[in-house]
């Protein structure tokens, strides 16, 4: 049977490649609907991508929805200067055909879960938290209904990629990470610790690129662009692909390891806003909230990848 999935995101080409990854999968993965949130660039732009990427994919069917613009204190910042001014610069931006729904993401998540059966959706998100935090604060009663949330997001043995200690979608909105690591749930979280031994080496975006149909010329571009700037900041062959691990883990669970530990989200210090404070060896006694991802076959995960492009025509 599939897994019913809401995917949670802010594209970011590495959260097209998600949505690519998961329409790819149909078998395994019932998409109900994308939400978008303000992320790595403003709202109206990640909920056009989102679009974008249906189209692309040929999925105009999908459902999606626009969330927060902003998160729920602090002011928004985005990440131009890592996925370029559209947010998927690599590829040509057009009009999308793919429809924007009308109700708003947190309605949607809201009115999906309220009626739906116990432990029966995963929720996936892939930009900062600031929808699901706000449809866990209107009814949290919707928690009975969600199976699990993989989510993209935190460090503990990588630094910092926002600021010094803070990962980009827990420091874009720490109090809404806060609401949903004390939420209760299973929560599965790929970090930048695993995110940053999954590289889009040149001889992998080259296979890709080779398979020729319209998404994966569309991945080989856009993860051209955004090796640019990981590249150079980490002086490696290629940039970590982040978001796509969620639907990974979902597709192929084997290909990662990780220990369940407490994960608490900093909302105090202005220093080191959005911080993951991970008590990876128990050491504070308190009970496992999340299981911390960090390792990955990473061939097998490109493995993986490369086949489900293949796919598309
Ligand atoms: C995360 O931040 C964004 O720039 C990416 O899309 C990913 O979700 C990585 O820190
Ligand atoms: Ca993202």
């Amino acid at each position: 049977m599939s897994e019913k999935i809401i995917i949670d995101c802010d594209p970011g080409q590495d959260d097209a490649v998600a949505l690519f990854l998961a329409l790819s999968s149909p078998d395994e993965l019932e998409i109900l609907g994308i939400t978008t949130v303000a992320g790595n660039v403003p709202l109206k732009l990640t909920e056009r991508n989102a679009r974008i990427i249906c189209d692309i994919a040929d999925s105009k069917k999908t459902q999606v929805f626009a969330g927060c613009s902003r998160p729920m204190i602090v002011d928004l910042m985005t990440a131009e200067n890592v996925h370029g001014k559209t947010g998927i610069d690599g590829i040509d931006i057009f009009k999308p055909m793919t429809l924007l729904k009308e109700l708003h993401a947190v309605d949607f998540i809201v009115e999906t879960l309220k009626d739906a059966k116990t432990d029966s959706i995963t929720l996936v998100p892939t930009g900062p938290l600031t929808n699901i935090a706000l449809a866990i604060i209107k009814d949290p009663s919707i928690l009975n209904s969600i199976k699990q949330i993989v989510l993209m997001g935190g460090a503990m043995r990588e630094a910092g990629n926002l600021s010094a200690s803070a990962e980009f979608n827990m420091r874009v909105d720490p109090h809404a990470a806060k609401v949903v690591f004390e939420c209760g749930l299973p929560i599965i979280v790929m970090s930048l610790d695993v995110t940053h031994k999954v590289l889009t080496s040149r001889e992998r975006v080259g296979e890709i690129e080779s398979i020729g149909n319209s998404v994966s010329t569309a991945t080989a571009n856009m993860l051209k662009f955004f090796a640019r700037y990981d590249s150079e900041k980490y002086g490696i062959d290629g940039a970590p692909l982040h978001d796509p691990c969620t639907i990974a883990w979902l597709l192929n669970q084997d290909l990662f390891s990780g220990k369940e530990c407490n994960v608490r989200i900093e909302t105090e210090s202005p220093l080191t806003l959005g911080h993951t404070s991970v008590d990876f060896w128990g050491v504070e006694g308190n009970i496992p909230n999340a299981t911390w991802i960090q390792d990955v076959d990473d061939d097998g995960f490109y493995d993986l990848l490369i086949n489900r492009l293949r796919r598309f025509y």
